[in-house]
């Protein structure tokens, strides 16, 4: 929940004003008081609270964008509820970086459309990176005319305004921004977890992989001031938060077009003296720029966590080149060892991409070698998918669909094999781990995650959600643990 009493103070005096201000979030402020006598009318007419669903698809950025989304539906009025067909405003946080996650959003639409049809004044809203890309918003507008709003990645800050414009026009609201260079802060957001929260410390990204969308849907680089980060963790530990995770798309660019240029080792060493804050995780890493200082930071630190995402995508040089990876084979598994060394009991997740245009068999036997080597703790695996507008897509040598079938099942495979084998290295040792919830299958148990990012479940109560608990791993299953607490 979020505080509302500190919001109401803060939205108080706007609710009188007669035209919007101009410099935000107080123009945001005034929309969310405008909507909130917009839904209070609806509710008070339907004599129920008005409920809210946002589905949201992707990455860690987009679920911390339903966090803020969240926040400002409940100040407005909503109550977030989980049945979407339930709900008077249903929402999808869209995300469009492989093919499949595309269609999906179309079939659920569909579907919704059958529902609203027999609810005519639900409200359905799309946003997030699909909205980004034009042909999208087009066919929408053409094919999709029950959608109400549609806004994109860059404006998610003007949510109540773009909403308090679907109320007053009753039609369909589009507003989808190129780019920006701009960042909002102080609007409320709502955590889904008491005990952790992801915190962005910068959004968009320069890098251009070659088969990658989001550059051309999160738009250019740019990091949040180091005091607005540094005051948002206090807030969130005073708040009863445990663990932050800083979320970017590559981390160890962060802090570059600053005014005062600060590198990521430095803003964690910053972060880790905020008192009360237990653990620190982040994501991601790209290997083309992890510096010594960062290996040292997590050496050092009591706080980072044990784990590093470490995408490798592919362990051809050659592929790794055409990819625009700026990195080889061979520099990647030095980095790992040299991470190894620093910190010997590191947790290495990957992500890695197949089928890649002109991947051959020799290139795929490099990938399945990084795997043999570098033995992560788990690896996300990718079948390529061909996303237009990006320089890969127009590549030649596209692979056939049954060779990179083949392919994936046997790096799948491999990586499972060793994934389980690793997870088994930390049995009968005594880690922390953070209870985040009662067992759905085995209300006898409980599931906390240990700094390595694996889960173990022990036996305990609910009231232990939120504790860090030094829990015994009696036994691995694969790719977690059952375990018991010991005292401290
Ligand atoms: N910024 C992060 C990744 C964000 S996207 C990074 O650079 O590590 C998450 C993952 O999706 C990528 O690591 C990649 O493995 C995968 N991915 C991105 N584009 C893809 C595509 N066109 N086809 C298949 N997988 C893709
Ligand atoms: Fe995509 Fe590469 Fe940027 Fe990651 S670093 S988001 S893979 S372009
Ligand atoms: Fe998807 Fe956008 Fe994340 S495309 S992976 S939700 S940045």
């Amino acid at each position: 929940m979020i505080d509302q009493e500190k919001w109401s103070t803060i939205l108080e005096e706007y609710e009188h004003l007669d035209v919007a201000p101009v410099t935000e979030p107080q123009r945001q402020y005034y929309f969310i008081k405008k909507c909130q006598q917009y839904v209070k009318q609806e509710s008070e007419e339907l004599g129920r609270p008005l409920y809210c669903k946002i589905v949201t698809f992707g990455c860690q950025m987009n679920a911390r964008d339903s966090e803020k989304l969240t926040g400002i539906l409940e100040e407005i009025g909503y109550e977030m509820i989980d049945q979407e067909e339930k709900a008077d405003f249903v929402i999808y946080n869209t995300c469009t970086v492989r093919e499949n996650a595309n269609q999906r959003v179309y079939g659920r639409l569909g579907q919704l459309n059958r529902v609203k049809r027999k609810n005519t004044h639900m409200l359905i809203g799309l946003c997030g990176c699909m909205m980004q890309e034009p042909h999208v918003v087009e066919k929408l507008k053409k094919s999709y005319r029950f959608v109400d709003l549609i806004f994109g990645t860059h404006n998610i800050y003007k949510f109540a305004e773009v909403l308090a414009t679907r109320f007053e026009s009753g039609r369909m609201v589009i507003d989808i921004w190129k780019d920006t260079d701009r960042i909002v802060e102080d609007l409320p957001s709502d955590r889904k977890y008491s005990f952790k929260s992801g915190v962005n410390i910068m959004f968009g990204c320069n890098n251009f992989c070659s088969y990658c969308i989001v550059p051309y849907v999160r738009g250019r680089e740019r990091s949040r001031n180091p005091k607005d980060i540094i005051r948002e963790v206090e807030r969130l530990v005073s708040d009863g938060v445990k663990e932050v995770m800083l979320l970017g798309q590559n981390v160890n660019s962060y802090g570059k077009t600053l005014e005062d240029p600060m590198t990521f080792a430095e803003l964690l060493r910053e972060i880790e003296k905020v008192d009360g804050l237990e653990r620190l995780r982040f994501m991601t890493s790209h290997p083309k720029d992890l510096s010594d200082d960062l290996i040292a930071v997590m050496k050092d630190s009591s706080k980072i966590c044990h784990h590093l995402h470490l995408p490798v995508q592919s362990g051809s040089t050659r592929i790794l080149k055409k990819m625009n990876r700026r990195y080889t084979k061979e520099q990647y598994l030095e980095l790992v060892e040299k991470i190894r060394k620093a910190v010997p009991d590191i947790s290495l997740t990957t992500d890695i991409i197949v089928g890649f245009p002109q991947e051959t068999e020799e290139d795929f036997q490099e990938t399945l070698d990084v795997v043999r080597k570098v033995r992560f703790d788990s690896a996300f695996t990718f079948i390529y998918s061909k996303r237009t507008g990006t320089p890969a897509s127009v590549m030649e040598g596209q692979v056939p669909q049954e060779v990179v079938k083949d392919r994936f099942d046997r790096l799948l495979k491999e990586v499972q094999a060793i994934a389980a084998k690793e997870c088994a290295r930390f049995e009968s040792t005594v880690r922390t781990a953070l209870v985040e919830e009662v067992n759905d299958q085995d209300p006898s148990l409980v599931t906390g995650r240990l700094d390595n990012n694996l889960l173990v479940h022990f036996p305990g109560t609910k009231e232990m959600i939120g504790a860090l608990v030094p829990v015994r791993l009696l036994t691995c299953k694969g790719f977690y643990y059952i375990g018991e607490a010991v005292e401290k």
